[in-house]
Order: structure tokens, then C-alpha cells, then sequence
């Protein structure tokens, strides 16, 4: 990432281009921390822009443009769909803002990197959700593998499977179109949390299922309509880390099973099991080999194997968390933690992804990462620091 200069003093000034479901708990949060100041909320719907003004007390509501104008916007928040991300940022990057953008950062390799380009010409920032990995949860199980308490990582494995998005969305089809899918929308979660810990992604290999071309809405007014869907709905993923540590990840969208954020970390000294890295909290917890016990071995027909907890460390909250590191980082002049540039390898690991399911054989990313640096402990988000 480019190296940046402190920029500007007191709370940063935000504005919000996109403000569906995902919206609100971005408003709660970001307005309940000092360092940064929501200024104004755009939409391509301006009405709804001004319904969730209203609600959050922000003082101004419009379209796009007008939230690219406002003079007091420094950090652009981007919540629209994945296919507009990119357009968006970009707009944002050329109105002199940086911008937060939520996952993906796009949906294909070239768009995305002109992004990077374009900001790093400008010198303006690119951050990336998701920013639930920097919440106390996976943030506690990093600093414990960074410890060295499992010893050298060697595999992973990740599960994300239940019935789909439609039975909480009420506007479902992006969530299956081309750029989405369990790969694509849950992917990021689980890619972005072991890239921060194991490091960047070498190679992968996977395959994908559609068992269905059509899906129905299930909840809100337009529930019994149909949609198409564009992508696998269920999809397995090999990865190779540049490291030398492997991992499995299943994203599924079909499974009537529901299991989410399972996520275990095997070392040479022990196994992991990490809380959800869609959550911003969550427990994590170690078991040892019997060597480095010395006591019941736990194997024996129904014998709980051991575990110890993991204490949990800093402050929880929730979604803004990521843009507000960014934002003390404009001030600081400080590396942000959840870049473009991981936002990037997580995109090139996915479409790679894609590629080794359409393909058959692995696919090597030709991206790669620098390490991303543990939250501090005493990170409190609710302190004035700028
Ligand atoms: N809903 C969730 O639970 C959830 C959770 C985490 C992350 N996200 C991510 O947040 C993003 C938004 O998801 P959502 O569920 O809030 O979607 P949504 O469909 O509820 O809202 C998207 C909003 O963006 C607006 N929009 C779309 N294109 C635009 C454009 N070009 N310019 C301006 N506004 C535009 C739409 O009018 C809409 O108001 C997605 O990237 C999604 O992956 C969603």
C-alpha cells in the first residue's frame, strides 16, 4: 500500500452512497463513534436516502452527486450492490474522497485493480469490509496464532451452509446474479480472516453446484416472485497459502443444515477453533496433542477432548469499526488495516475460484499481500482521538 501523509484534524467528515438493510447498523455505530462525523446519505432512491436521514437524525439527504459535492465529506461510504461498487468508489476517488466500500470490492480483476491505481494517483484511500475480522473475536484468535499457541499453522477448514439469503432478504437476486453467490457474498468473511492470519493465498482449486436455475423470494411484499440464479449456489474451495498452510472452505447456499462461521486452524502445538468471522465477537478455544497434556488422553469412546478458552480482548462492536480505523488513519497518516489491496487478493482468490470450477484444475493468484497487523488491544472505538 502507499505510504500516506497525516491529513486534516477533528471528527472525519462521512457520507453514505447506498442505504438498503445493510445501512442502518453502519449509521448506529458510526454515529456513536467521536472521531468521525456522519455528514449526509445518498441513494439512486433519494426518498430513502431521506426516510433513513430522518431515522439516524443525519442532517442532509440526496442523490450520489450531491454527497460526492459536499465539501465536508472526506471518507465515502459505499453500501451499494457489488455490481456498482467499483463505479462507485471510482466516483468517489475522482471527487477527491476516499472510500470504504463493503465486499467485494468488485466483481471482476481489471476494474477492481484500476481502482487501486486510480487511488493511489490521487493519494486517497481504498478500505474494504468485511470488518468483522477486526472485531475482538477474530482479532483474539489471531494474536493467539501470532503467539505461536498452535504452533505452526498448517490446515484450516471453514463451513458456511444453510437454505440462502432469501430467507431474511427481501431483495434476494443480487445476492445469486453474476459477482454474488455464497462464494462471492459469504466468501469474503472467511477468505479475508485467513488471509489475515495464515497469509496471502497461493493457488486454488474448486468446484460448484447449481442444483437450481430459479429461487423464490421468501420474505417481504414481493415474496412467491422468482428470480434467476447466475452462479453456483453451492461451491468447495482448495487454497494453498504462500506460507505452505492449506485450507477447505464449503460456501453453500443449499444446504438445509444450517452451520455458520465453523472455522477451526490446525498446528504443529495444537487446534483452533475461532468464533464466526462474520461476527464481531465470538469464543475461541484451543485443544492440545496428549503429548503436551500429560493427562487423560481424550480419545477414548465418549471422552470430551479439552479445551481451553481463548480470552477475548478489546472492545465489541460492530460494522464501522473498519471505516473508523480508516479514519483515524487519514489523521494519523498510519496504514489502515482492512486495505484495498486485501480487498483485492480476497476478490483474485474468489474469481480464481470461479475459474478452477469452470476449469477443472488449479489456479494459481497472481496477487499477493502484505501482513495485516493485530488490532491493538486498546483500540476503543469510542474514544476522541483525533
Ligand atoms: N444485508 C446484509 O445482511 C449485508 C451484510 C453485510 C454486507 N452486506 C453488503 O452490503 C451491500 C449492500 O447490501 P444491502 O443488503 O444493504 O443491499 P440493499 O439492496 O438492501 O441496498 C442497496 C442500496 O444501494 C442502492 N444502490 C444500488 N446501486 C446504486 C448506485 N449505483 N448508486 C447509488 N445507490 C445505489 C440501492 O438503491 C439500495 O438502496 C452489499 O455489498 C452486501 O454484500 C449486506
Amino acid at each position: 500500500m502507499a505510504a500516506f501523509a497525516p491529513m486534516g484534524s477533528g471528527p472525519v467528515g462521512i457520507g453514505f452512497v447506498g442505504v438498503g438493510m445493510i445501512s442502518d447498523t453502519y449509521l448506529e455505530n458510526l454515529q456513536s463513534f467521536p472521531d468521525v462525523e456522519v455528514l449526509i446519505l445518498g441513494d439512486l432512491d433519494v426518498d430513502r436516502a431521506r426516510a433513513q436521514a430522518d431515522k439516524h437524525g443525519v442532517p442532509a439527504a440526496g442523490t450520489v452527486a450531491d454527497v460526492l459535492a459536499h465539501p465536508g465529506v472526506e471518507l465515502v461510504i459505499n453500501l451499494t450492490i457489488p455490481a456498482a461498487h467499483v463505479e462507485v468508489s471510482s466516483a468517489a476517488i475522482a471527487a477527491g474522497k476516499h472510500v470504504w466500500s463493503e465486499k467485494p470490492i468488485g466483481i471482476d480483476r481489471e476494474s477492481a485493480l484500476a481502482l487501486l491505481e486510480q487511488a493511489d494517483a490521487a493519494g486517497l484511500r481504498v478500505g474494504i469490509a468485511p470488518d468483522t475480522v477486526l472485531g475482538p473475536g477474530i482479532q483474539s484468535a489471531k494474536r493467539a496464532i501470532e503467539r505461536g499457541d498452535i504452533g505452526r499453522p498448517l490446515f484450516a477448514q471453514t463451513s458456511m451452509q444453510y437454505q440462502g439469503p432469501e430467507v431474511f432478504h427481501p431483495n434476494p437476486a443480487f445476492l445469486y446474479a453474476h459477482g454474488a453467490g455464497p462464494l462471492f457474498d459469504m466468501g469474503p468473511y472467511y477468505l479475508t480472516s485467513l488471509v489475515s492470519i495464515l497469509g496471502p493465498v497461493a493457488a486454488v482449486a474448486a468446484v460448484g453446484l447449481t442444483p437450481s436455475e430459479e429461487r423464490e423470494i421468501l420474505v417481504g411484499p414481493d415474496a412467491g416472485k422468482t428470480f434467476p440464479v447466475e452462479v453456483p449456489s453451492t461451491i468447495n474451495v482448495l487454497a494453498t497459502f504462500e506460507g505452505g498452510a492449506q485450507s477447505q472452505s464449503l460456501l453453500s447456499f443449499d444446504s438445509p443444515l444450517r452451520r455458520q462461521g465453523f472455522f477451526e486452524i490446525s498446528g504443529t502445538e495444537g487446534t483452533i477453533s475461532l468464533p464466526d468471522p462474520n461476527m464481531f465477537t465470538g469464543r475461541a478455544a484451543i485443544t492440545r496433542p496428549f503429548s503436551h497434556r500429560g493427562d487423560d488422553p481424550g480419545i477414548g469412546a465418549g471422552t470430551e477432548q479439552p479445551w481451553t478458552d481463548v480470552p477475548e480482548e478489546g472492545v465489541v462492536v460492530g460494522r464501522g469499526l473498519g471505516a473508523l480505523d480508516m479514519a483515524r488513519a487519514i489523521r494519523t497518516g498510519r496504514p489502515h488495516r482492512a486495505t484495498g489491496e486485501l480487498g483485492y487478493h480476497v476478490l483474485d482468490t474468489m474469481v480464481s475460484a470461479q475459474e478452477s470450477a469452470a476449469r477443472g484444475a488449479f489456479v494459481t493468484v497472481e496477487s499477493t499481500v502484505d501482513p495485516i497487523e493485530a488490532v491493538p488491544v486498546d483500540f476503543d472505538p469510542f474514544a476522541r482521538t483525533v
